[in-house]
């Protein structure tokens, strides 16, 4: 079923996390009924007492991987975001994000879930190390709220949340457990949205590099691990395009907006942001702390529908438009040369002073990898310039010669194709000069309501995790300078627009107790990542 974005993208609405994408309405009633049937195949009728999954060798085969595999040094981890997991986010002088404003308009969130407790790692950390720790794990990524240090953006600092990650960052590291912190995941603090439009002004650089700057001086001395921004691409579009995430701009949105202009200027603004930042950090902290840092991009693999010249360059347009959107101004200077053509004047531009700044501003790329979609030329002769979207000219496809790309998971957007990650790293390689990466997200969820005797019994997951990092050994082994895996979560937990009816960790949790119960895949994990010495 192939569908041209233009007009397929309806009911956006109720997607998950990286939603830019047309579903066709027939997939979904397959996905229904696969859901089903994996409820009805992993035994519903189990009693809660019967919680440790049992651990049969068909379904914890190894599928000859372990640490040993992977180069030597390389990192295993599990990634989170502060929003989604820490609850807390109002209290102890937390100032409210875009999030805390957005998800009170009502019918944004399902069964208008907040994040108000989400899993509660503000008060659990310690066990949630813990397991990590358990399971064999070296690092944690975790995102810092900015709005919890300055509750208005700038100004007065919010002394109890600068605590609160003192204290999480000094128990990861007293367990073992390498901090790898991320400044920006989502989250403007609402005063900035309020004082100046956040994101769209320029005024957000000093003030982001400000936040960047407390951070690197207050954590530094012990995170050696830095990322400025979490998939500024889903911030841009989705903000500012669709319209489907926090602050809810678009064009006809009842917030205002413009889907031809906005979604540029913000990643131009998070672009000089991230740059400003680094700067600071290599010009004042680097030689002292001796850390690294980086940004972190999601990259779907767009692979041509079919061998026709015309979906070829389809393909790459769209690999251009979401992650060259990026990559190419800080790996070389300047937006890919497809985007200039097609955006022409309302793509911003670099004056040379920022090329400076901009360019070779990372010292590693995070790459968030779940995903893969055939693409293809529709055809469709040029018109007046109207959304971000648009401007790809590429047509979405879920299946080739009736053939779906994949199963899906929970989230429509989510197709499991292993072999999408072979090509994503290879092509970052190939296309952006071999940067060091961290592939830096990779996961699926299962539907929230799963029982936990199903959820723990997660053989998809394993399964998922089993062939997406046999691709990613494949691709290192061909030469890719990936140093470090983080899977998708370590906790089911608040997930953005689905709430809690999306579950993506490898530990599940119980929503209404707060309970974690590792599922099978966490203890796959754990025998893979077993140490020899
Ligand atoms: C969400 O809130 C809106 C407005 O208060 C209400 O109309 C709707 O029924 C609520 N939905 C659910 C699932 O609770
Ligand atoms: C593309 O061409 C190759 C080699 O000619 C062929 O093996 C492959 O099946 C073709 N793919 C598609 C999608 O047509
Ligand atoms: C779980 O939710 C799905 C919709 O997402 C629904 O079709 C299904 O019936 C639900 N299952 C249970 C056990 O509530």
């Amino acid at each position: 079923m192939a569908c041209a974005a233009l007009y397929c993208r309806l009911s956006n609405a109720a997607f998950g996390r990286v939603v830019n994408h047309p579903m066709p309405s027939t997939l979904l009633l397959l996905v229904t009924v696969g859901i089903l049937a994996v409820q009805s195949a992993t035994g519903v009728s189990r009693s809660t007492t019967d919680v440790v999954p049992t651990l049969s060798a068909s379904h914890t085969g190894t599928g000859d991987l372990s640490r040993e595999k992977f180069p030597k040094g390389f990192v295993f981890g599990t990634a989170a975001s502060a929003y989604q997991v820490e609850g807390m986010a109002l209290k102890d002088g937390r100032g409210p994000s875009i999030w805390d404003a957005f998800i009170r308009i009502p019918g944004e969130i399902k069964n208008n879930a907040t994040a108000a407790v989400t899993v509660d790692e503000y008060h659990r950390y310690k066990e949630d190390v813990n397991i990590m720790k358990k399971m064999n794990f070296d690092a944690y990524r975790f995102s810092i709220s900015w709005s919890r240090i300055f509750p208005e953006g700038s100004g007065k600092v919010n002394w109890k949340g600068v605590a609160y990650y003192n204290r999480l960052i000094d128990y990861m590291i007293q367990q073992g457990i390498t901090p790898y912190a991320n400044l920006y995941h989502y989250d403007l603090p609402e005063a900035l949205e309020q004082r100046y439009n956040g994101l769209l002004s320029k005024n957000v650089v000093a003030d982001y590099a400000n936040y960047a700057e407390f951070c690197f001086k207050t954590f530094g001395d012990r995170v050696k691990n830095w990322f400025t921004f979490n998939e500024p691409r889903v911030v841009a579009s989705l903000g500012y395009d669709d319209g489907i995430f926090a602050p809810a701009r678009c064009t006809n949105c009842a917030a205002g907006g413009n889907s031809a202009t906005e979604p540029y200027i913000v990643a131009h603004n998070l672009i000089l942001s991230h740059a400003a930042a680094v700067k600071i950090y290599r010009d004042k902290y680097q030689a002292t702390q001796r850390g690294r840092i980086g940004i972190l991009l999601d990259f779907v693999w767009y692979e041509p529908l079919t061998n026709s010249t015309a979906d070829e360059a389809a393909a790459e347009r769209s690999r251009d438009f979401h992650l060259g959107w990026f990559l190419y101004p800080i790996t070389y200077g300047e937006y890919p040369t497809s985007m200039q053509e097609i955006v022409k004047e309302r793509l911003p531009v670099f004056t040379p002073e920022e090329i400076k700044m901009v360019k070779g501003s990372i010292d590693y790329v995070g790459i968030n990898q779940y995903t893969a979609y055939y693409m293809y030329d529709p055809h469709i002769p040029n018109q007046k310039p109207t959304r971000y979207q648009l401007d790809w000219n590429a047509g979405f496809a879920f299946e080739r010669n009736g053939v779906p790309i994949g199963p899906r998971a929970y989230s429509q957007w989510l197709y499991i194709v292993p072999w999408g990650m072979y090509k994503a790293v290879t092509y970052v390689k190939e296309k952006y000069s071999n940067p060091t990466i961290i592939l830096s997200e990779n996961g699926m969820d299962d539907p929230g309501n799963l029982t936990l005797p199903a959820g723990l019994h997660d053989t998809t997951r394993l399964n998922y995790y089993k062939s997406y990092l046999s691709e990613l050994k494949r691709a290192i082994d061909d030469g890719a300078t990936v140093i470090g895996y983080f899977a998708w979560s370590l906790l089911d937990n608040f997930e953005w627009k689905l709430g809690y009816t999306s579950r993506f960790g490898i530990v599940y949790v119980d929503f209404k107790t707060l309970k974690r119960y590792p599922k099978m895949s966490a203890y796959w994990f754990r025998d893979i990542l077993k140490r020899k010495n």
